[in-house]
């Protein structure tokens, strides 16, 4: 692993950094409030559970269905603002009755959970409504709840659920509602109907024939215009698995809008309801039977309708998988062949389902079959339940997350700047974060990002994204929040924009800003395969971008005292990039150097150790410094600031601009050093405590003279190695008598005037018995240990002890 550029340079690395693991890992992790990504939130203290999402056609109004109200807001400015609010809650009646049948008081508000828009001037939504679910339409101009001529409200059964943690699901189209849901009380009676139907085109449901659904979840619908078809989407028990007790299996049902129920046989009942399994697995796996959630991708302009996918995110009933998630991808094409075939026969009075081939006087499913005899609808009545499950496209896996769980998704195609098709996949995470994904060529998925959208779990939630104006939106009880698609600007280099992938964003190579691709003229670099910075950069900018440590006069220069920890950090500017030490002129044996979980370098200060570092990361090939150091021993020990030559953020400006500010999830300090006192109390310092450390360097460009970043659940086996190490450093150290007789006479000149007093006592009674070379004896009894003990060990903590020479403050 030697550095081409510099043969000279021995180069040492000190294990692979970070807990860098391939696959799944979102490069970067943006927290709340993050400032690389600035969220839009709307949220207020009397509207809750803002969790039912609409979007007009535009893209400029957001209509949230909350708890007890319906809100319109203004979302086509960067903050959201309230247009209206309408109050849709139960009498105090209605709660009182609803707390008297045993609900609990918070889940007996009204909890839209159906939201759809009707026509050009009219909406419709359904609510809980204290358990006795209703319906309201609802204006759009000016927005206001209509109530009926009658004054009767309108009826929720069948339309909504009476448990507001029961899922449902609902579409709306040509005016009528197409709902998923649980038409009683006790959630037993799960119904797929139609509603709000006129003249001929009367309401629908399903018969109550044995085995038409078998306790579903309903998760979603889909309405595809060209196959005049609405497809749900649920997971149910799987009856025709009798061998497993309470198998799940998730499905797919299909009606037709034109089904108007047959005329005697089904009448009012639909004649063209079927369903088949979603097989969400690859070859020779168990599958992942849970259906998460499922939505609909629209084919790429100029082909056909049956590419029109169906992503769905599954997880599993088995422990062997509990924890995962993966996400599979369902085509059209693949679904209708599914229905056109065969279909398993259910014996009534054996409750079995059998796939006995048979002739067929009609192909359940086909639309138009409500003119059909009698005997072809008691026929389809029969028959519902297709023989072949939905195989993912390729028989494969799209993405498999080991450690996420996701709950809900988005889709998108985003076109690439070489006019190339990618699937971006907007998956929310159980505990809040959206992951950003795309698809790529190979099939494998990589992560561009992952961005906190809520702070709590959530039990409901939902996402929505406008396309039109590359927006996310995610509904919690926290609130809704707008994600913009991407941030193009936070990478401000154009190897920062390459590496990350992102099929939103180039470099723009005549504005040098990394940009939305759409915005950008020229030719621009990206590569959302591979991340070739080499190709899409170093041909086409400066040379000072090229690889490679940078110059002496780069480095920050870092005065420490002798025998002091040195910890030098090194930025961590994606989670994907492997970084690694370098010295010049120094050979960074391990047994004197310690690198972190963090990636900062840790090591003894000693006349040997002086010299210059560099952190050295790589990603996808592509390697960049990110940090320069010039470690020198203090030789003016009364000096109380340090002289910090230029710091390497500014010479690494060309190369690292963007990862250096605004970095959201990694050490406050990118660039910082510190030296910890060796005298410190052991067992303090390995609890995570930044208390405890003391800073012994002065760094101009670093705000607040930042201790060390909290080190969680660090080991204390790591600290016993780095003591180890400690002492190695000072037997070498002592081999030289005349450095020691040089340190002591510097030892009594460095004693500063202005060291606090707190600082002495917290060093003081550690000094004798837990300096590192105390504890070294112990860990290393082959240790010479009179030596260690009596001159050395004894000696340098104490020149340093109780005293900081280049404290700041
Ligand atoms: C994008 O990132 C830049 C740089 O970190 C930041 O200044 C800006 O506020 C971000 N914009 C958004 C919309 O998050
Ligand atoms: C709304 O969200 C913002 C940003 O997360 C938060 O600071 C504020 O406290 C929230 N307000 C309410 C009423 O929840
Ligand atoms: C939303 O706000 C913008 C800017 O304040 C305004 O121009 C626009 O008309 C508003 N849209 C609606 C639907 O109120
Ligand atoms: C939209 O639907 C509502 C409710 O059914 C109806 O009153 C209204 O006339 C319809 N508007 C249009 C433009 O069709
Ligand atoms: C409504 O929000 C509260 C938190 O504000 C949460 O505890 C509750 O579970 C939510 N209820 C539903 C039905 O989403
Ligand atoms: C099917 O039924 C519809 C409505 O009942 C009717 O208009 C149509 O003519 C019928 N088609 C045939 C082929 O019988
Ligand atoms: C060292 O740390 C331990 C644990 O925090 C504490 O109990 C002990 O008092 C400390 N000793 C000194 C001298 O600070």
């Amino acid at each position: 692993m030697e550095h081409p550029g510099l043969p000279s340079v021995i180069v040492v690395v000190l294990g692979l950094l970070g807990n860098f693991v391939e696959g799944l890992t979102p490069r970067v992790s943006f927290p709340i409030g993050a400032p690389g990504r600035s969220l839009s939130h709307f949220n207020s203290s009397d509207v809750r559970n803002t969790t039912t999402l609409l979007l007009s056609d535009d893209g400029d109004t957001l209509y949230i269905g909350a708890r007890d109200f319906i809100l319109s807001l203004n979302v086509s400015q960067k903050d959201i603002t309230v247009i209206g609010k309408l109050d849709w809650s139960p009498s105090e009646k209605d709660m009182y009755d609803c707390s008297m049948k045993g609900k609990k008081k918070a889940d007996c508000h009204n909890f839209v959970r159906v939201l759809q828009f009707l026509n050009s001037t009219h909406m419709y939504a359904c609510g809980t409504f204290a358990f006795s679910p209703r319906c309201t339409y609802i204006k759009s101009e000016p927005f206001s709840l209509v109530t009926s001529p009658t004054g009767k409200p309108e009826e929720g059964r069948g339309r909504c659920p009476y448990d507001p943690y029961q899922r449902n699901s609902a579409i709306s189209v040509d005016g009528e509602l197409y709902t998923g849901t649980v038409a009683d009380y006790m959630g037993n009676r799960p119904v797929i109907s139609r509603h709000l139907g006129e003249g001929s085109h009367v309401d629908l449901k399903l018969d109550d024939t044995v085995g038409w659904l078998e306790d579903p979840t309903f998760i979603s619908s889909s309405f595809v215009p060209s196959e005049e078809k609405i497809y749900f989407f649920f997971s149910e028990v799987g009856r025709e698995y009798d061998f497993v007790e309470k198998f799940t299996v998730s499905r797919i049902a299909q009606v037709c809008t034109s089904d108007i129920g047959g005329q005697r046989t089904l009448q009012k009942r639909w004649t063209t309801f079927t369903k088949a399994q979603l097989l969400c697995k690859s070859d020779n796996e168990i599958p992942y039977n849970v259906l998460q959630d499922i939505v609909t991708l629209p084919p790429p302009d100029g082909t056909s309708v049956d590419d029109t996918l169906f992503f769905g995110i599954f997880g599993s009933q088995w422990s062997v998988n509990t924890g995962k998630s993966v996400v599979c991808a369902f085509r059209l094409g693949d679904i209708k062949d599914v229905f056109r075939g065969h279909y398993k026969v259910l014996n009534r009075d054996t409750g079995r389902w059998s796939p006995r081939p048979q002739e067929r006087p009609a192909n359940p499913g086909e639309c138009g079959l409500h003119n059909a005899s009698d005997n072809i609808l008691r026929f389809v009545k029969e028959n519902f339940l297709a023989e072949e499950s939905v195989r993912p496209v390729e028989r494969r896996l799209t993405l498999v997350s080991p450690d996420q769980r996701y709950a809900l998704m988005a889709a998108q195609r985003v076109t690439a700047s070489n006019h190339k098709l990618y699937t971006v996949l907007f998956l929310l995470t159980e505990t809040g974060y959206l992951h950003k994904a795309v698809l790529l060529d190979d099939g494998d998925a990589h992560i561009v990002e992952e961005i906190q959208v809520f702070e709590q779990p959530q039990p409901i939630k939902s996402v929505l994204l406008s396309v039109s104006k590359g927006e996310v939106f995610v509904g919690s009880s926290e609130g809704v929040v707008k994600v913009p698609v991407s941030n193009c600007s936070y990478y401000g280099s154009c190897s920062e924009c390459v590496l990350a992938r992102d099929p939103y964003c180039a470099w723009d190579h005549t504005h040098k800003v990394c940009a939305a691709i759409d915005g950008i003229q020229d030719v621009a670099g990206q590569d959302v395969e591979g991340g070739n910075v080499q190709r899409e950069c170093v041909s086409a900018i400066m040379p000072r971008s090229r690889p490679g440590p940078a110059k002496g006069n780069a480095a920050k220069l870092l005065l420490v005292s002798l025998g002091k920890v040195v910890r030098l950090q090194c930025p961590e500017v994606s989670r994907l990039a492997r970084s690694r030490w370098e010295g010049l002129d120094l050979y960074l044996d391990p047994n004197v150097y310690q690198t972190q979980d963090d990636n900062s370098l840790n090591f003894l200060s000693t006349a040997a150790t002086q010299g210059q570092y560099s952190c050295i990361s790589t990603e996808n090939n592509f390697q960049q410094t990110l940090a320069v150091y010039q470690v020198k021993l203090e030789s003016h020990p009364t000096q109380q600031t340090t002289p910090t030559s230029e710091a390497p953020t500014k010479a690494l400006a060309s190369t690292t601009r963007g990862n250096l500010r605004g970095r959201p999830t990694f050490p406050p300090a990118p660039t910082s050093a510190t030296v910890r006192q060796v005298s410190a109390n052991f067992t303090r310092r390995v609890a995570p405590s930044a208390g405890s450390e003391e800073t012994g360097v002065t760094e101009a460009d670093s705000p607040g003279g930042e201790a060390l970043p909290v080190e969680q659940g660090k080991t204390y086996l790591k600290e016993l190695v780095v003591v180890s190490m400690l002492l190695a450093a000072c037997v070498t150290f002592l081999i030289t008598i005349g450095l020691y007789n040089a340190r002591q006479r510097f030892r009594n000149k460095t004693v500063p005037q202005d060291v606090s007093q707190e600082r002495d006592a917290e060093q003081e009674p550690l000094r004798d018995d837990q300096s590192p070379c105390g504890n070294g004896k112990r860990s290393d009894p082959t240790a010479p240990n009179g030596q260690a003990n009596g001159v050395a060990c004894n000696g340098t903590p104490k020149a340093s002890n109780g005293h900081l020479p280049n404290t700041p403050t």
